[in-house]
Parts: structure tokens; sequence; C-alpha cells
């Protein structure tokens, strides 16, 4: 590690490929658009770019069923465009963060066809999970697990003499077979494909599901009731295996072998791990494994004002002590975005994340933007690095109204419509207003319909205009800079109501003191605060309204 460590206080915005940028006007986001969009992330300021899977795929799992990790899928462009890519954002000072899918390929990987190809017990079978199924026709699954994405974590396959054959695992998608990780040809297969992107000059690695690669031993059934987005604190025998320390400690070995040493390059590997509790997440980013691990608690935890404190109290303990910063985000493309979760009652406990349709209760969208800007407020000004997700500094909603037919989310499907999904927060991103797919592409096309408010709340309608979200988040960006609130420490203040997060942060360049008003009664402030932002930008006031965000310089 060098002293410097730059993603120690990085914010890192994650762009969804699919949805940012159409350069070729076929409705789908590519590299090309991407490139040609990076002065938007220069303006707004945030240090470091990373990337949703943009490799050759079917695309069954929107890119996250990985045909080929070692080139770009001509949806997205070329090799030649993910370096040109590359070159302007290391030109613009962005660092790049792609992302790397080591639980399971696509099934439609040469490694999977030849498995497919070969007879059970076969060593092109051994780099996957296949398991001779129970009961005695061997029709049942081998054991109870259940997919992500609803339905039977098995598929049983059909071997080349036309017989009903093995099952092979899938914790996602039937299209995204399982690795198996006890194969050491898995393991440096996927490190020589990290090397391949770090060769090419990427900054480090979000790791996909990075607390499932290792599986209890026997593969074990499992507690069919046991949800572990929502909550993991019991070991399953899928997600969390002690193993998986093993597989970073070497990753960790491998990124560093990279860093240039006193300039600052280090490359980093953030883990999405949906691992609760904050002392179990901990245990991720240990001094000799990885460098990040999304805080998804929270994430999760709802915009009151105990839970909050308690949350972040916590977050941060865990991870002091074991000397690693906190990683805080509140979006991604997982999750309905903030501003519509914020649009619902909140109640204590973890909240819901799932997808919404049009049947479904819908948000107050002018309170879940109100809060979204507060609580974004809060999270910008927490010690640590933070993620953002694409069109959240727009204050985009969650597309909640979109029709069944035009889902694509795998779950939709697997679970008949029960699930709604996740494309509700991957809807193409609005850069201009008045013209065809909101500028985001050339064409009237965009892979999912955008809906009518994302008009103005294009980009060309937020630039300049002071009480924009835009402008809020390129402010409050520029102010955690130059007072360097990701390096500073956290003190809760005393002597403010029940409902209020009061704290202050204190780093090597100053200090700001952080009042949010989750109450319902607005708080007086002193006689000559200084306001430095507010998350409604009304500086002059005296006081602080229900849902407001303030800095205050000490
Ligand atoms: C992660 C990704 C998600 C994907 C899943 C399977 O959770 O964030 O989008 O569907 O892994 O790869």
């Amino acid at each position: 590690m060098t002293i410097s460590a730059w993603w120690r206080d990085a914010v890192i915005y994650q762009i969804y490929p699919r949805s940012w940028a159409d350069a070729d006007g076929d409705g789908v986001g590519d590299l090309p658009g991407i490139t040609a969009r990076l002065p938007h992330l220069a303006a707004l300021g945030v240090d470091a770019v990373w990337l949703s899977p943009f490799y050759t795929s079917p695309q069954h799992d929107a890119g996250y069923d990985v045909a080929d990790y070692r080139d770009v899928d001509p949806l997205f462009g070329t090799l030649d465009d993910f370096d040109a890519m590359t070159a302007t954002a290391h030109d613009f000072g962005l660092r790049v963060v792609v992302d790397i899918v080591p639980n399971h390929s696509s099934d439609e990987h040469a490694w999977f066809r030849a498995a497919l190809a070969s007879p059970p017990g076969s060593p092109e079978r051994a780099r996957y999970l296949f398991r001779d199924g129970r009961g005695a026709a061997g029709d049942e699954p081998p054991n109870n697990w259940q997919s992500m994405f609803g339905g039977p974590a098995w598929t049983r396959v059909t071997e080349a003499d036309g017989s009903p054959g093995q099952w092979y695992l899938h914790l996602f998608d039937t299209t995204q077979p399982d690795f198996d990780w006890t194969n050491d040809e898995v393991r440096d297969e996927l490190e020589d494909v990290l090397r391949f992107w770090l060769d090419r000059g990427v900054d480090g690695f979000r790791i996909d599901v990075a607390h499932g690669l290792v599986k209890a031993e026997g593969l074990p059934d499992g507690d069919l009731d046991h949800d572990a987005n929502a909550d993991a604190t019991a070991l399953t025998p899928m997600w969390d295996q002690p193993g998986v320390h093993d597989i970073y400690r070497r990753w960790r070995k491998l990124a560093d072998s990279y860093a240039a040493e006193g300039q600052d390059a280090d490359r980093i590997l953030c883990a999405e791990a949906w691992v609760l509790p904050a002392e179990a997440l901990a245990r991720y980013v240990r001094e000799d494994e990885l460098h990040q691990s999304f805080n998804f608690e929270y994430l999760m935890t709802p915009w009151l004002a105990d839970d909050q404190r308690a949350t972040i109290t916590r977050s941060l303990a865990h991870a002091e002590a074991v000397g690693a910063p906190q990683t805080w985000v509140l979006s991604n493309h997982d999750v309905v975005r903030h501003a519509t979760r914020l649009g619902y009652r909140q109640q204590p406990g973890l909240q819901r994340i799932e997808g919404i349709g049009p049947d479904d209760p819908q948000p107050d969208t002018a309170l879940g933007l109100r809060r979204a800007r507060a609580a974004t407020a809060v999270m910008l000004a927490l010690p640590g690095s933070a993620y953002l997700f694409q069109g959240e500094e727009l204050g985009l909603p969650e597309a909640t109204r979109l029709p069944g037919e035009v889902r694509q989310d795998p779950t939709f499907a697997r679970t008949g419509g029960a699930s709604k999904g996740r494309d509700g927060c991957r809807v193409p991103v609005p850069w201009e207003d008045g013209v065809p797919s909101f500028g985001f592409g050339p064409a009237d096309a965009a892979w999912l319909p955008q809906p009518a408010e994302y008009g103005e709340l294009a980009v060309d309608r937020q630039i300049g205009r002071p009480d924009s979200t835009l402008m809020l988040y390129t402010e409050l960006l520029a102010l955690r800079k130059e007072l360097r609130l990701g390096r500073g420490t956290l003190t809760w203040l005393d002597g403010y109501p029940a409902d209020v997060l009061a704290f202050l942060v204190t780093s090597s360049e100053g200090s700001v003191t952080v009042l949010a008003n989750l109450g319902d009664v607005a708080l007086a402030l002193s006689d000559g605060a200084d306001v430095l932002a507010s998350s409604l930008s009304r500086h002059d006031s005296t006081f602080i309204a229900t849902d407001e965000t303030v800095w205050l310089r000490r």
C-alpha cells in the first residue's frame, strides 16, 4: 500500500454500460458512448469509474453471464474502444475499475460447452459443479438450493447419448453455471483474466458475488427460508464460506504486484459481498485481502435517525478494527434507486430493495428526492470511500411503472412476475430534454423505455441551475475533496434532538459539522452558523427543515 492510497477516500461512479450513453444508436449503451460522455464525470468531480460488464456475453443477465472474459461484446464495441475509453478516462484523471465475474460463467463459455460435450467425471466437467441427482432415477436436484433469481439452483443436462444426465449448479440463472473453486484450473484461469485487464491498464476490479465462490464441502442442504440479501447473519452453505478469503489473499498479492511504488498507483479490489453483520463483512477487507467491500447494510438502513446512527457507528468501528476505510453506497444496478426507496414510509429494520411494478403502491417522488438529497449529503461527508450509481446525480427515480412485457431481468420471468426484478433502476440515462431517447443515443431507441419525467431531469436541464441535484452533487464533491472529508474522523455531537444526525468530521484540511434533520420539526440554527452546503439549496436560513442536511463550517 502506498502512502496516499487513492482508493481510501475515492468517490467512484458506477457506469452501467447498457444504459449510460449509446454512440451507435442501437438503443444499448456502448464504450464509444462512454468515452464521449466522460467530460460529464470530470465536471462532476468523481475520482474513478466502475464499469459493469461489457465482455462477450449472450446477455441473459445483462452481461453478468460472461462467455469470453478477455474480449468486448460487439454490442459495446471492441478492445480498441476499451483502450481508447481507458486512455481518455486517465487523461481526465479518472481511474477505471472493471467488473470481474468469478462465481459463474455463461453457459456459452467454451469451458461450459466442453463440459456438456464431455462425460461425467471428466476434467471438463470438474471446472463446474456437476453432480448426480437424488432419488432412484437421479431425477431430483442434488440438494435443495434455490437460485437467487427464483426456482431451483440446479438444471439437469442431457448426456451425449440422449439419456437424462447430471445436474449443474447455478446460484443465478440457468445460463450462469457456477465454477468449482476447489479446482486449481479455475483459480489459475481467473487470475490470468485479472492479469489480462491489469496489463491493459485498469485500476481495479469490482468482484461480482465475492462471497459466493466457495461452497460448503459436500454441498449440504441449506435453510430455505434464509434470505441472503435481507439477513445473512447465519452461515449458509453457499455464502461467505471461510475459503473465499484464501482466494482474496492471492488476488491481493497479484494486484499489489502491479502497484507502482511511489506513484499512488494501487490497483484495487472491491467486493460485492452481501454479508452481515459488519464484523463478518470486515473480514473481506483485512490488510492482506481486499481494499473495499460495499456496505450494503448502510444501503438498506432506513431513513430513521436511530438506525442511521447505529449503522454508521458500527460500520466505522468494524472497518477501523481491520485498518480499512468504509465503503458507502446508496444505489446500484441491483436495487431500487434511493430517490424512490426513500419515497416510502420508513420503518425500523432493513429496507426492502426489490423492484416495483405498476400495480404496487407508488412512492411519493418529491419526498423521495428530498430525502435522497439529504441522505447523499450525509454519505458524502462520511470518512471512507463512496460509490455513486449513474443517474443518482440527476435525482433520477426508479422507473416503477414498466410493464411486464418490456422487463428483461431474468428474475421477472423466473418468478412468473412475482418479483419485478431490477430493470427499474437500469433505464437509460437522460442527457438532453426534448430530443429522441433524451439524448441517450442518436436514435429514438432505448432498450428499456424511459419515463416521460426523465426529460426534465436530463443533464442539460440541470447544468448551471443552482437548485438542481446535479449542482448539489458537484458542490458536495468539491467541498468533500477540498476538506478531505473522506480522510477525516467522525465524532457524534451531543445536544441535538434525537431525530437529528449531528456529527463533526475533521481532517488535516479542516472540519465540517453535519446536521441532518430526520424529525418532523424544524431545527433552529444558532446565530452565526456558516452554512457551507444544504441539501435543499437555501443557504441563508436560520433553521434546518425536515429531511434536510446541512454542512456547517465549524
Ligand atoms: C451480482 C450482480 C448482479 C448479477 C449477479 C449475478 O449480484 O450485481 O447484477 O445479476 O451478481 O452475476
